[in-house]
């Protein structure tokens, strides 16, 4: 399994605060994945550099999960979701849905993130919320349901890449259609 961890926060990337959050998750991929994480990366709130890293990690480095931290609030510069949007090319609400059901129960301030989490190629990205505890508690949320969901990324076999996107064949058919009629 390659796993990879992304922190996304201007004053970390600036080096004005070491970053807590990546770490916890990495400790928490040790623990319960009985592995070391692969890529590592901190990188400010800046959509093309969030989009460029997700981008390389997934086309690149084949990554199986890459699990992003910060930057899914509503402050101005909080843009991980949008740089998750623009590359994955499936989406995955159920594990928003989870992380959004286990978070309320623990702090009404839940609903502020906008976390997203979908599927590009054969890798799997999930944003979670910048702080520890936060970032702790939503990796929990998903936990139960990650090993199936990467055992059926691996298992889709060989390489999603090469598979024809779902608009695509939609659209493909539509012109088959009006050639043929
Ligand atoms: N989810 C859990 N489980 N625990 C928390 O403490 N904090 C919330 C929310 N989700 C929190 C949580 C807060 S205060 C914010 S602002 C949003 O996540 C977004 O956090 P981010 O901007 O650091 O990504």
């Amino acid at each position: 399994m390659r796993i990879a961890v992304l922190t996304v926060s201007d004053r970390a990337a600036q080096g004005a605060y070491e970053d807590e959050s990546g770490p916890v998750l990495m400790e928490l991929i040790q623990e319960h994945f009985h592995q070391l994480t692969d890529l590592y990366h901190i990188c400010s709130d800046d959509w093309r550099e969030i989009k460029r890293a997700l981008e390389k990690w997934c086309d690149d480095a084949h990554m199986d999960l890459i699990l992003t931290t910060g930057g899914t609030g509503f402050a101005p510069r909080d843009v991980t979701p949008e740089a998750t949007r623009a590359v994955i090319e499936r989406e995955a609400p159920g594990l928003v849905h989870a992380m959004l059901t286990a978070s309320l129960q623990k702090t009404p301030h839940a609903m502020l993130s906008r976390a997203a989490a979908g599927i590009r190629g054969n890798t799997l990205i999930i944003n979670l919320p910048g702080s520890p505890r936060a970032a702790r508690e939503n990796f929990l949320a998903i936990l139960p349901a990650l090993p199936h969901a990467l055992e059926l990324l691996r298992g889709a076999g060989a390489d999603a890449h090469a598979l024809e996107h779902p608009i695509d064949a939609a659209e493909r058919e539509r012109q088959e259609r009006d050639i043929s009629d």
